[in-house]
């Protein structure tokens, strides 16, 4: 698979990209994460990027021409294009599957106080990451491009993300996990962990996994 993300602040994507699962998955070849700045793309000699709003108003919208011109350089019949902003449909685990289906995505990250509303004449998908407004779509791609790799196969032990909380086939809560020691400051391992008997196991972590959706996420049984 292969992600190309337009922004225009790069090196926010380093520590990213250098750590953890995510380098293990590039290192793997599992995945391709390109980090495109699309003011390389401005025909403006001044390599501008955005300007005020017509109409007035506050601060500056990002042009439509660099963002244009950088996604039909990436574009090939097999790519979605995802704009990051605030007014998108809401992100999920759901989504996360899909997309981790896709063979190349290109990923708009918005900044400032928009864009012009023509970007969206080349998008597939708009998409917001949660009711609240972020400085930038940086954070929120990098918030998609995780979610998205971990469910690429391979990348983590396989059928370990089939507990995960929001998993489509339960949309229950993750069941709570302990490791050693069996006893810290009074609080111990519950018995039933200990006793070898994975059926029991299963019951108990299955009860759990619906009691917590019960009092954190109730509507998750609704759905
Ligand atoms: N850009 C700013 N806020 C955002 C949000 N909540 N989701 C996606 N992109 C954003």
């Amino acid at each position: 698979m292969k992600i190309d993300i337009l922004t225009l602040f790069p090196s926010m994507f380093d520590g990213f990209l250098s750590c953890s699962i995510i380098k293990r998955a590039i290192d793997k070849k599992l995945v391709e994460i390109n980090i495109i700045n699309f003011r390389d793309y401005s025909k403006d000699p001044h390599h501008k990027v955005d300007d005020t709003p017509y109409g007035g108003g506050n601060g500056m919208v990002l042009m439509v021409q660099p963002i244009y011109d950088a996604v039909m350089s990436l574009k090939t019949d097999d790519s979605k294009v995802i704009l990051l902003t605030p007014d998108g449909e809401k992100y999920n685990q759901k989504k996360a599957y899909d997309f981790s289906k896709l063979n190349h995505l290109i990923v708009i990250c918005g900044h400032y106080e928009g864009f012009d509303e023509r970007i969206r004449s080349i998008v597939d998908f708009s998409i917001s990451i949660g009711d609240y407004v972020l400085t930038g779509g940086e954070i929120p791609s990098m918030i998609i491009t995780d979610s998205i790799v971990r469910l690429i196969p391979g990348v983590i032990e396989e059928g370990s993300h089939l507990n995960d909380s929001f998993n489509p086939n339960t949309n229950l809560l993750d069941y709570p996990n302990y490791t050693k020691p069996r006893e810290f400051n009074g609080m111990k391992v519950p018995e039933v962990l200990l006793n070898g008997n994975h059926k029991e196991i299963e019951e108990y972590r299955k009860k759990e996994s619906l009691n917590k959706t019960m009092q954190n996420r109730p509507d998750l049984l609704e759905k």
